[in-house]
Parts: C-alpha cells; structure tokens; sequence
C-alpha cells in the first residue's frame, strides 16, 4: 500500500445525473491493494452511486474507471465481478426462496466433471465460510427464514469467498450486532493481508477510525478531502461531510414538558421479552429506552403498538387501553417508527409521495397513486417540512437516500397526527446531517404536545434528544433516569446489569 504501488481501482472525474438529480459531479477515488479505504460523506453525497459505478452496476454520465492503471470499461455488475469487483450493497441480493448455500454459492457453484452441481461440497464449502464469520446457521435453510443481520452476513459470507480483489462494502454494518461487526473486522482485515483493497462506507464514524487506512469524503457528488484515516478527528471529519460541524445543526428550544400523562404502563409483560415494566411519557416530553440489544426494547415498543399481547395495564390519556392490532393503536393516536425500515417501513418500490400518505389516508393502507389537490398538497408541504432532497415525490422511495428514506418514514407516521410517537433505532444508516434534521424534526413534534418514546442503541443519541431516560436490562426497566443525571457511563453501568 501507499504511494509507491499503484491503485487497483480507480474513479477519476466521474459524473452522473438521474433526471434532476446531480449525483456526481466529478468525483475521485483511488484505492490500493491491501488497505481498507473508507468512503465517507453525507446521505445523498452520491456513495452508492459511485461504488455502483466503480462495480459495474451503473455507468458513468462522464470520467473514467482504471483497473490496474488501464482504463476499463464495466458494462454490468457481472463484468466487474469478472475481474474481481465485488460488492455487498445497501439493497439485499439474496434470493429469499433459495438456501443459504445456494446463494453463498450462486453464480460460482462448484460442478462434478459432467457439469452436475455437488451439493455435498456445495454445503461444506458454505459451512466453513459462515464459520469464517462466527455463524452458526444451517447451510439449507432458506434465506427468508433469516433475520435482517444474519441475511446480512450470509452476504458477507458470499463476498468473501468469491475471491475478490476489490471488495466494496456499502454500510454492511447498520443492521448487525457488536458482535457481528467485530467478526466481520476481522475478516476484512484477514482479507487486506492477502492483498484484497476494501472499500467500506459506514455512518458510524467510529467503525471508519478502527477499520480504515484511509479516508474519502463525498460532499454534494464532489470528492472534497481524501489522506490517511490518522490525519483526521471526529471534528475535522464530520466538517469535512457536511461543510459545518453538527453542534451548529441542532436546534433544541426545548420548554419543559406538561404534567399531562399520554402513556402509563404498569407491570407489563411479555413472557421472554420483558416483565414488570413501569413507565410514564408525558405530553411534550421524550422519553429514551436503553438497554443491550436484546433487552426487551424493541418487544416493548410493539407491544405497546399493538403488535403482542402484553401482561399488565396500559392507560392512554388517563383511559385503559389494551390494542389488540396495529389498526387500534393508530387509530387511538399511537405511531411506530420501526427500525428496519427496508422491510417493515416504506414499500420501497412506491414513489415517496405515495409512501407519506400510507398510514394516514385510512386504516387499510392504501395503495393507489395519489391524485386528489388535497393529497398533492399535504405532499408537498410534508417535503418542505422534512427537508426532503429529491428530484420529485414521484420518484420511488427505494431510490432515496437512507437520510431521506427515514425522513419520509417519520413524515409518514406524523401525518397520521400522533399523540404518542415511538421510534425504534431513529438514525441508524443516517448520516450526521440528516441526523441533526430528525433530531430537529422530533424537537419540533415535542413542542406540539407530542409525547415521544425512542429506543436507541447509541448512548450520545438518548443524551441529546431525551429529557428521561429508561435503562432496560434483560426485560426490566432497571433505572429512569432524568436526563441531567444521565451520562454515558452511569447507562452503560446500568445496561450492563450492574448498579
Ligand atoms: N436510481 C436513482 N434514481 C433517481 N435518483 C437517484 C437514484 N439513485 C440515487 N439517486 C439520487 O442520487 C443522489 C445520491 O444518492 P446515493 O444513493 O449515491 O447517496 P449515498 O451517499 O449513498 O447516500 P446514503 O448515505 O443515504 O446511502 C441522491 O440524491 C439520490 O436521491
Ligand atoms: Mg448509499
């Protein structure tokens, strides 16, 4: 590495427009054999569309794309694969109906002599690169049966052992645990030393510091810094993305919340999820839960969505209420921002206008392109007030950036005029830009009256937006504190299961 050796893969001057939209405006990136080369930048900096370009899934407007120094030109992903090129993206690629196996090994199946595929060597090949990764998964199992972190190993798993020599891995860990990013570190790093360039995006600046040589930022399709990952802090990067530091970008004009309870549960429980759990949300107030991953959180949240059928008391406004579906709960005032929203938020491949309305035109989701002047106009204000950056709100959800994919998903569950508002992982795969929007977004709901509970797993995150913070530990709500008792290490103590 470095810069006596050349780049195996290189973009230099790249350009490329969908409709309106400028994706990239000349961007530059060089990565050389045996280094971890993060890619950094904003949601909508125009990331995915470069690697895209790099792997052959799209081509440039303009620019070029050198392999090895001599300019190349990828005409599909498979050409780009040929040579080497192989990417895990933001979107799954696995096919759901097919086995773990088969779709380690898709593409590349090995054949006996007469061209019949050896399903015995098929699975023992997958065996030992799932365990590569620390996965304990039965090769046979059909990928649908997965859930979101592990599919995304499968992924992983399939990338490397395709003997790769530029591996690109466009934010591979927003879905994964701890555990799983830090096995997956270690495969990337086994990689480098075999002489594999990885290209790795990731929002969590943290993951860019401990994996990475080196760093490119990506500001408005432009490449505007690129150098050795130490020759950079926290500060200087984020300034670097967003051309300001993010202090700056959030506003909280916060008045204190009212004494009017919107939610009160008492002793809830979901057998193996959580049991006992007292908790209060008051109008104007936002209320964090944290705890491991694991802890109950995200069960609470959907019980409290109507999703489970707790044990236990829940009074909305004073009055009980037990919901038995999602239907009752949203039609009593209550939102659920999930946080996989690829799967269970936005129907992807609907435009985002349509996607806004979803929750709030009726109790059956409706699906029909939006028509009426009313309907355009709640759109369009719903856009300005977001801030959503797209070229029309025709264009499908899916095609947005993950920054304005959640914004829409929360848009969404505003429309239908909540009374209690819940998210669950609010910013994870957001960029620190778009994260201040939210955060300003949920400051904005908060002064309305709103009562807000958010489940996060980032501590900084429920220290900036919370007024109380919930522990859980193990299905218990084992602390509440209020938010000027609250630090990082007091929650981490007492997530840990320690007091
Ligand atoms: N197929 C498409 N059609 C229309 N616009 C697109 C398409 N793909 C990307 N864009 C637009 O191009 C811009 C760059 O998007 P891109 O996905 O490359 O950003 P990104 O840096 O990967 O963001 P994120 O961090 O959210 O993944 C965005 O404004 C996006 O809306
Ligand atoms: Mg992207």
């Amino acid at each position: 590495m470095g810069a006596d050796s050349e780049p195996i893969l290189r973009a230099e001057d790249v350009h490329r427009r969908f409709g309106g939209v400028h994706a990239l405006r000349g961007a530059e990136l060089a990565v050389y054999p045996g280094e971890v080369h993060g890619l950094t930048g904003e949601n909508g900096s125009g990331k995915s569309t470069l690697l895209k370009i790099l792997s052959g899934q799209l081509q440039p407007d303009a620019g070029r794309i050198r392999l090895g120094g001599d300019v190349t030109v990828f005409r599909s992903a498979r050409d780009g694969m040929r040579s080497g090129v192989v990417t895990v993206s933001q979107e799954t690629t696995l096919a759901p109906d097919l086995s773990v196996a088969e779709n380690i090994f898709l593409g590349h199946r090995m054949s006996r002599r007469s061209g019949v595929i050896d399903w015995a060597a098929t699975r023992r090949r997958a065996e030992v690169a799932l365990a590569r990764l620390g996965l304990d998964l039965d090769p046979r199992l059909a990928v649908r049966r997965l859930r979101p972190d592990q599919a995304q190993m499968v992924e992983i798993a399939r990338a490397l052992s395709m003997e790769a020599r530029v591996l690109i891995l466009d934010e591979p860990t927003s879905s994964l645990t701890d555990d799983a990013v830090s096995l997956l570190f270690d495969s990337v790093k086994r990689a480098c030393e075999d002489g594999v360039a990885t290209i790795f995006v990731s929002h969590r600046l943290n993951e860019i510091f401990t994996l990475c040589d080196r760093v490119t930022t990506l500001r408005d399709g432009l490449t505007v810094g690129t150098g050795p990952v130490d020759s950079y802090d926290r500060d200087s990067l984020v300034s670097l993305m967003v051309g300001g530091t993010l202090e700056s970008a959030v506003h909280d004009m916060h008045e204190p919340g009212s004494e009017h309870v919107v939610l009160r549960a008492r002793r809830l429980s979901l057998p193996g999820a959580f049991s006992e759990v007292d908790l209060e949300v008051r109008s104007g107030e936002i209320v964090g839960l944290a705890g491991l991953v694991g802890a109950g959180r995200t069960e609470l949240l959907e019980s409290l969505f109507g999703l489970h059928r707790p044990e236990g008391t829940v009074e909305l406004d004073s009055e009980p209420r037990l919901h038995r579906s999602p239907r009752e709960a949203i039609r009593d005032g209550i939102a659920l921002v999930p946080a996989d929203r690829k799967r269970q938020g936005l129907v992807l491949g609907r435009s985002f206008g349509e996607n806004l309305l979803m929750a709030s035109q009726s109790q059956a989701f409706r699906l029909k392109p939006p028509r009426r002047k009313r309907e355009l106009v709640t759109i369009e204000a719903a856009t300005k007030q977001l801030q959503i950056r797209a070229a029309s709100p025709d264009v499908a959800a899916g095609t947005l950036s993950g920054g304005n994919q959640q914004k829409v998903l929360l848009g969404k569950w505003l429309e239908t005029k909540p009374r209690l508002l819940m998210l669950d992982e609010p910013t994870r795969g957001v960029d620190v830009g778009a994260k201040a929007e939210i955060y300003n977004l949920l400051f904005d709901a908060r002064s309305r009256g709103i009562g807000i509970l958010v489940s996060s797993s980032e501590t900084p995150e429920l220290l900036t937006l919370c007024d109380t913070i919930a522990v859980m530990f193990r299905g218990r709500v084992v602390a509440s504190l209020p938010r000027a008792e609250a630090d990082e290490a007091t929650i981490a103590r007492l997530a840990g299961g320690h007091r």
